[in-house]
Order: C-alpha cells, then structure tokens, then sequence
C-alpha cells in the first residue's frame, strides 16, 4: 500500500509542464557553465599544490620553516577536495568547457627545479652511461617523470672532440638523438687538462639554461642514491650562497712531471697542501654560486685540479661552506648518499 502510493507521488512530480522542465534544464545548464569556469581555474592550482605537498612532506625534512608548514596546512585542506576536483575538471573538459587552447596559456607556472645534475663524462664511456642509467639515472618516462615530480634534472654532460664533427663527437650525437639525457659544451674541447675549465663551463651554461636551487656536479662512476640527496639540499635551501660536499684538502705536487703538477704550488701556503674544499666525484653549488660563476667566468681561474679550482672560487665569497659526510662517495663510507664505483 504504502510503496505504491509513494511511487504515485513521485510520478506525479515527474510529470510536469514541459516549460518548467525547459527552465529547469537552463538553469541547470548555466550552473554548470559556471561552476565548471570556476573549477578549471582552481583545480590546476590545487593539482599543483598537492603535488608540491607530496614533494615537501615525502622529503623527511626535519627542518621545516614556518612558511612551509602553513602552505603544508593549507595544501591538506585542499587535497581533500582535490580528488573531487579533478574529476569535475575532466567533466567538464570533456564536454567542452575547457578549451584545449585556454587550459594551455592558464598553466601555473611551476616551482622550479630543485637540482641539475651533471654527470661529467668522456668519450669512450658509453658502458659507464649505460650503467648509471640503468641504476639511478632512469631513462625516457622515468627521467622525465623526476623532473617533473622531484624536480631532479639530471644530464650527462660532455664537451666537443679536438677534431670537431669526427666519430667521437656523431657518435656521442646518435646516443644523444636516442637518450635526449646529454648536455654537449659546444665550445669546450674534451681533454684530461681541461677538466676544471669544463666544470667551469657546466656551472655557467646549466645556470643559463635552468634556473633551479642547485647544481650539482658527479663523475660517471659514482652511484647516487637520489632521495637521500633530495633530503640534504632541502634542508639548506634557506641558506643564500651554499657549497655542499665532502670537504677535503688534499696534497699540492709542486714537482714538474708529476700527474696532479701544480703549476701555482707556491700560492697555496708552505705549497704542501691545499685550502678546504669539495671533493670533486660529487660536489654541489646553491644557484647564486652558479650564477656568479656564470657571469664572472672569464675572470675565473682554474688550478690542476676541477675541485681545487670550484674551491678557490668561492673561498673569498660569503659562502656557507658545508662539509656534507654524505657526500664521501668512496665505498668505504657508511651511510654516503653516493658510492664511487
Ligand atoms: C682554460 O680556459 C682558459 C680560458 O679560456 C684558457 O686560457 C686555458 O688554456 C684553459 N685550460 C687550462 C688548462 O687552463
Ligand atoms: C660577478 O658576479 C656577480 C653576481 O654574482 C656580479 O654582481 C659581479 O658584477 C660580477 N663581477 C664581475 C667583475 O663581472
């Protein structure tokens, strides 16, 4: 009895005069036209927030600033709605409200990278490429993907043969046309010598080419593992100027001959050993070093060593020095988020 007469009410609410159901079904469609321009502003933003979320709190920073921790507070809020969001933002996508053309020129800009990452090596290494790529470095999607989700730019990075445009430099070329993960110094003739003028060379043409919060340089026989490196540069990104590393000093060869001959010995105290400095398998710059770098290059100078010289940079500047033990690649060192190989 009382399930039909329910079912009698509810048909008698269907049927209605058809010019209320149109008004209803304009209204209706006017809401959504509206609510869905309000959605597709706010639902890329938001998108972009919970992600940024995810890379802050998924970092297992201890030090965290209050800044971070409102935008942490506010991004939580957010992402609860988020899920809901996206969904309607597809609807509304799908039947057309969002133009593809309009959804482009809206994109907020993203935040910017955190580190690039330039595994310096050579001709005839193509095996040490393959390796790190197999092992941390990641190819096509997932090279991309930790750019896009870490904002982890890693590259190989690699100057011109003496004889410019021989099969070193095409073959180097072909891997690059295949991997896409090679930044080629054009101007720079790879040479054992020419190492500290190449790593001067990298720090000033990656800091034009991305502006991120580090730089970092690594040699092609050290592993790294990623996400601890993540961990120990965020929790310096408040720091202006920054050299990160594993701090050393190192012996100075002042005899003519020898491999690591110093012709500029005698600058460097009673000429037996060197200034405080990054080891070079794995060192790492803040952007406004890379900058200075960048514009000051040709005033410059380079000693033997790369590391002595990215050292002697920065030693007269008010640069926050960190001896980083993580940075210790050599295998023998516990608890390194590099190991040399
Ligand atoms: C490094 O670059 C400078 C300036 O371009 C050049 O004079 C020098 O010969 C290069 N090589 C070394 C080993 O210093
Ligand atoms: C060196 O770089 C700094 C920026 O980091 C700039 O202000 C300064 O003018 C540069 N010096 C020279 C001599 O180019």
């Amino acid at each position: 009895m009382q399930s039909k007469g329910s079912s009698v009410r509810f048909t008698g609410m269907v049927i209605r005069s058809p010019i209320s159901t149109l008004m209803l079904s304009m209204f209706a469609t006017f809401a959504s036209l509206y609510v869905a321009g309000r959605l597709w502003q706010d639902a890329e933003n938001r998108v972009y927030l919970a992600k940024e979320l995810d890379r802050i709190t998924g970092l297992g920073k201890t030090v965290m600033s209050v800044d971070d921790s409102w935008k942490i507070i506010e991004c939580r809020e957010q992402r609860k709605k988020l899920s809901g969001l996206e969904m309607e933002l597809a609807a509304a996508r799908q039947e057309g409200f969002v133009s593809k053309h309009l959804s482009e020129i809206n994109r907020t800009p993203k935040r910017r990278p955190l580190v690039v990452v330039g595994i310096f090596t050579g001709f005839g290494r193509k095996s040490n490429r393959d390796a790190i790529r197999k092992a941390w470095m990641g190819i096509g999607a997932t090279l991309k993907k930790m750019e896009e989700e870490k904002g982890i730019i890693i590259r190989f990075v690699i100057g011109r043969s003496s004889n410019r445009g021989d099969s070193m430099d095409r073959s180097i070329d072909g891997e690059n046309k295949q991997t896409n993960d090679i930044f080629i110094l054009e101007n720079h003739v790879e040479a054992p010598e020419e190492l500290p003028n190449k790593t001067k060379l990298f720090f000033a043409h990656a800091a034009e080419k991305w502006v991120a919060d580090y730089y970092a340089k690594v040699n092609d026989d050290v592993y790294v593992n990623v996400d601890a490196l993540t961990n120990v540069l965020t929790a310096h990104l408040e720091k202006p100027r920054v050299y990160i590393g594993c701090m050393k000093s190192g012996e100075v060869f002042s005899e003519r001959g020898q491999k690591w001959y110093e012709p500029d010995w005698w600058k460097f105290g009673d000429g037996k050993t060197y200034f405080r400095h990054a080891s070079g398998e794995m060192f790492v710059i803040s952007q406004a070093l890379a900058k200075f770098i960048s514009i000051n290059r040709s005033i410059l100078r380079v000693y033997a060593h790369d590391d002595v010289s990215a050292g002697s940079w920065f030693i007269g500047l008010d640069v926050k020095h960190v001896d980083e033990r993580k940075f210790c690649c050599s295998a023998w060192s516990s608890g390194a988020l590099c190991s040399g190989v």
